[in-house]
């Protein structure tokens, strides 16, 4: 249903203020619960949550992991009429992890690692599939169920699509380059219109050292670490190969002696499909290999290809558009839908028309741009493992850190979070403020018949009390009730509105006007914006889901405290008193049963 044609407010909540609570704020009328914190017991002997760090690796394998993100709620029946709104898998994704929050005292980074540190570490990481079912009014996780899974750092996966059994994938563990170890910093996701699972791989160029005097392209273009990995998971003292292949420096005669390779296997979508807890998870590299935040798909129509949008966390990184090769028919579709197609990165013009430009080694634009930049592909794979490159050669609109897509159910029109680029000295019309301090949210329209062609226009400015996105009788300006910096996680439910969730950092974060971070419900349609959610201290929003009677709402909290030290918490937050903080997910109601936001 359409927001422009309903009679009701699209909007129907007390917009809240803004606030430095320790806690979770939501209008009146509505509850929030915390739910599957950090170290939850969720798989095999069931280890308990130890209140002072001390679970070891193997407990930290079995229970839920940190730093919770991008998460969807798959009803059991997803694969058939995707109705049920009191059991399905809760499937999330975990970032990454504070090491003064992780163990009893901390970690003592920059020297040799104990090796049951490292193996936890890589397993706080990853994503958690979990069974939950309503219990009269309140979810429980189905302790038990065969659905539960931890998939981490460490799990093997395989490579598809055309990058997969390519020479720059080649490693010891597989020398065929089809094969890898886990997944890693994966922040946002998205649901194929096959209800499987796609975790994004963000920032896992830190986790990895290459300390050769030259770096490769591969490596370079991605700020792979010369001096060390951000954790020092390869001074593991064990020596063991799953840890020191998080050095990619040249240490054998040919690839397949070391890991030179291994930070290749990394920066892709992966697929994982919950209902198949036996299933080995697809890196699929068709979709490109960045600084993925997550992915959005476009409703998929019968007879066509699948089309899904990701963004590249990186100042003046850029959107991407992958178009599959085959279409989608709903009785066989599947993720080899997501091994061929192509690639295309986007290009905003100043005069609101834009082009997705094709990263396609087969077409002529492509590779005469490539020969003028002097740049030498060897194969698809080759352009693929290089996505930045290929996009630069391209001409590509650098953004101002593209973050979460959001695509409106009726109008089609995709959404999309700029978080902010303080690095912006340039300006152009899609990113047109210097410094950019605040973000914004740029928004798209394709045009029917021209998979190269788009219309944009900024959606909303971000900033504080007075910010004005538009001119005129259009012009729309932020107020107390909806004031926000640094857009990140993005969601257009079923019924028409944008979830807005904000990621402010450093001193934005602690200090400033916009209090804690954020979500706020947005009306596409007038652009009535409203904050209906606070989280508490030192704490990022991120990640958002609803069960499909829109209901219950899911939202995540990541890193409550990040400015703790290992004896000094900032944030006691989901437990309150004196307690370690957890990241957890927040199980938001109304208390009339009815619809989220109405
Ligand atoms: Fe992990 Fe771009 O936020
Ligand atoms: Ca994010
Ligand atoms: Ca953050
Ligand atoms: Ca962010």
């Amino acid at each position: 249903s359409s927001s422009s044609s309903s009679a009701a407010p699209l909007l129907g909540f007390a917009a809240i203020a803004t606030n430095r609570n320790d806690a979770i704020s939501v209008p009146v009328g509505y509850s929030a619960t915390a739910f599957v914190p950090w170290g939850t017991p969720l798989t095999g002997t069931m280890p308990a949550y130890k209140p002072d760090g001390s679970n070891s690796g193997a407990d930290q394998e079995q229970q839920v992991g940190a730093h919770h993100d991008g998460v969807y709620f798959f009803p059991m029946d997803a694969k058939t009429t995707h109705t049920n709104s009191s059991e399905g898998l809760l499937v999330m994704n975990h970032e990454y992890l504070d090491p003064n929050l992780f163990h009893p005292n901390g970690a003592t980074l920059g020297e040799t690692r104990p090796a049951d540190e490292v193996r936890k570490e890589i397993a706080g990481h990853g994503v958690s599939v979990i069974h939950i079912r309503k219990n009269g009014s309140n979810w429980e996780v189905v302790n038990g169920s065969p659905f539960n899974r931890r998939i981490t750092g460490a799990t093997p996966m395989d490579i598809r699509g055309p990058a997969a059994g390519s020479a720059k994938l080649a490693t010891k563990y597989s020398p065929n380059g089809t094969a890898t170890r886990g997944t890693l910093n994966n922040c946002g996701m998205g649901a194929t219109p096959w209800n499987t699972y796609l975790t994004a791989e963000e920032n896992w160029a830190g986790y990895f050292v290459n300390k050769d005097a030259t770096q490769p392209r591969e490596h370079k273009e991605y700020s792979v670490g010369t001096k060390n990995g951000r954790y020092y998971w390869e001074l593991a003292d064990s020596g063991a190969d799953e840890y020191i292949r998080f050095d990619a420096s040249t240490k054998g005669a040919t690839a397949l002696d070391d890991y030179r390779n291994e930070p290749n296997t990394f920066g892709w979508m992966v697929e994982i499909d919950p209902f198949d807890p036996e299933g080995r998870p697809q890196k699929r590299t068709a979709l490109g290999r960045f600084g993925h935040e997550g992915v959005i798909f476009a409703p998929a129509v019968e007879g066509q290809p699948v089309v899904c949008y990701s963004g590249d966390d990186s100042t003046n990184e850029y959107i991407y558009k992958f178009v599959s090769t085959d279409n989608y028919h709903k009785a066989t579709a599947g993720g080899y839908l997501l091994n061929s197609g192509v690639l295309y990165a986007a290009k905003f013009n100043a005069d609101g028309t834009g082009e997705w430009l094709p990263l396609d080694i087969t077409n002529s634009d492509f590779t005469a741009k490539a020969a003028t930049a002097g740049v030498t592909f060897a194969d698809q794979a080759d352009v693929l493992i290089n996505t930045r490159l290929a996009a630069d050669i391209m001409g590509a609109t650098k953004m101002d850190r593209p973050e979460w897509g959001a695509v409106h159910p009726d109008t089609g029109e995709v959404y999309f979070t700029l978080t902010n680029n303080t690095g912006r000295t340039t300006t152009d019309a899609a990113n047109p403020r210097p410094n950019n301090t605040t973000g914004h949210i740029i928004r798209w329209r394709e045009i029917a018949n021209n998979p190269r062609g788009f219309n944009w226009d900024i959606f909303l400015l971000g900033g504080d009390v007075g910010t004005t996105t538009g001119s005129g009788s259009n012009a729309v300006a932020l107020t107390a009730e909806n004031h926000f910096a640094s857009p990140d996680g993005l969601l257009i439910d079923t019924r028409g509105v944008a979830w807005i969730q904000t990621d402010m950092s450093g001193s934005q974060q602690s200090d400033g006007p916009f209090g804690n971070n954020q979500m706020l419900a947005a009306d596409p349609v007038t652009k009535e914006v409203k904050r209906f959610f606070v989280g508490p201290v030192d704490a990022e929003v991120t990640g958002v889901t609803l069960t499909p009677d829109l209901k219950t709402m899911f939202v995540n909290i990541q890193h409550p405290g990040d400015r703790s030290t290992p004896s000094s918490f900032t944030s006691h937050w989901p437990e309150g008193g004196t307690a370690r903080p957890r990241s957890a997910t927040v199980i938001v109601t109304k208390n009339d049963g009815g619809i989220i936001g109405t």
